[in-house]
């Protein structure tokens, strides 16, 4: 287990709504605390260094690897982890998800959906690149991404009718 150090930090996160806080390890990283102190163990961890994308959650609206910042570092701000995602895309997402076979083993599933919720939150209507191009700090050993690409562009027409 990685040594951590001595010192330690107070952070109060609110995480899907509710303030997490507790002492930790000054150096614990926000993915450890999310899973570890709030339970959220929907945010997955797969490379700890950033290269995944596994980890991926909300900060303050915002997508980040939850690997490359410290809990610390979030405290007093917002985090969305994948079970509070609440746009309204998101139902038609996790639909897509399934009837494209976007997901296999799942390992990826939650950084994918959270990044997509937000490609779809800020641009209702993107075309392929700008899908892949939101999704391109998120790794797949599965699918060969076409099937994610499929399932997020479904998504989005399906937002689209919606909104006729
Ligand atoms: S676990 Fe954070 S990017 Fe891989
Ligand atoms: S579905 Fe297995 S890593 Fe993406």
């Amino acid at each position: 287990m990685t040594d951590l150090g001595t010192r330690t930090a107070t952070p109060t996160v609110r995480v899907n709504g509710e303030d997490v806080t507790g002492e930790v390890p000054a150096r614990m990283l926000l993915v450890h605390y999310l899973r570890e102190n709030a339970g959220r163990t929907g945010v997955h961890v797969g490379c700890d260094s950033g290269n995944c994308g596994a980890c991926t959650v909300l900060l303050d609206g915002a997508p980040v690897k939850s690997c490359m910042v410290l809990a610390a570092q979030a405290s007093g701000r917002e985090v969305t982890t994948v079970d509070g995602l609440d746009a309204p895309c998101v139902p038609a997402l996790r639909r897509a998800f399934v009837e494209h076979a976007a997901i296999q083993c799942g390992y990826c599933t939650p950084g994918m959906l959270t990044n997509a919720t937000a490609l779809l939150r800020d641009d209702p209507h993107p075309d392929e690149d700008a899908i892949r191009a939101a999704l391109k700090g998120n790794l797949c050993m599965c699918t060969g991404y076409q099937q994610i690409v499929d399932a997020v562009a479904a998504a989005a027409a399906e937002g689209e009718e919606a909104s006729r």
